[in-house]
């Protein structure tokens, strides 16, 4: 099933993250492999500050992808968290621990960027605007925070982030659609400023006409 069917309206089962991710984690690698997550890459590369001699978070970290390239860009360190065992066991991330976004296991004022990429939309709304409140809690005075999610158009017409099970099925992951103004809001209140937007497309897929992903920088 290639992308363009995955994002036309429909209606898979939907997995709890974690049940979902226990499956996906033997087939997710630590790079953008679909288009998806080539668009997201790009265009939060596109956003990133310096990472140079920085401390890092990747949060809701998967096998790793984003803490791979951020050391790759010079972070001198970079924390790896998620909550789902079987992906970070498949990561390549050394410094990990499994811990829920609404719940950081880190100090106040302690790091310089959090990349969170993908993650937030496999949040309850009370548990995004509580883990943006933790970005906010564990960032630095002047740190950034970049965050992508699936389009809320996306998801608005029945796009579904889907991934194949151990029986061969298809299947959905949960996922839970915040606008935009949600995400200014809960920055709004965990004190962090919205400094840039991006809404990419994909020339090949919807006709290039439909944003895939939400791209957001907040700072400090
Ligand atoms: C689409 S994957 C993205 C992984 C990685 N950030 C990347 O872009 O390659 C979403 C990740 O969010 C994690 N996740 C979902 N809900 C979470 C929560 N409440 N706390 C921590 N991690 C969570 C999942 O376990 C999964 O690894």
């Amino acid at each position: 099933m290639n992308l363009l069917s995955r994002l036309r309206k429909s209606s898979f089962q939907s997995l709890p993250s974690q049940k979902a991710y226990a499956q996906w984690a033997k087939s997710y690698p630590a790079e953008a492999h679909n288009v998806l997550m080539q668009v997201e890459q790009a265009i939060l590369l596109d956003l990133m500050p310096s990472l140079q001699g920085k401390r890092v978070l990747d949060l809701g970290c998967g096998t790793g992808r984003w803490g791979k390239l951020a050391l790759s860009n010079g972070a001198a360190v970079v924390i790896g968290l998620d909550n789902s065992l079987p992906m970070l066991r498949a990561g390549v991330l050394e410094n990990i621990a499994q811990a829920e976004m609404t719940n950081l296991p880190l100090a106040s004022n302690s790091l310089d960027v959090i990349i969170c990429g993908l993650a937030s939309g496999h949040l309850t709304p009370i548990a995004m605007q509580r883990a943006i409140l933790e970005m906010g809690r564990v960032l630095k005075s002047g740190g950034v925070a970049l965050i992508s999610d699936f389009h809320p158009f996306q998801a608005w017409q029945g796009g579904q982030r889907t991934f194949t099970g151990d029986d061969g099925r298809t299947y959905a992951v949960e996922h839970y659609i915040h606008s935009y103004a949600d995400y200014f809001d809960a920055g709004q209140a965990a004190g962090l400023t919205l400094d840039a937007v991006r809404e990419p497309c994909h020339p090949k897929v919807q006709g290039g006409k439909i944003p895939l992903i939400l791209a957001l920088r907040f700072v400090k």
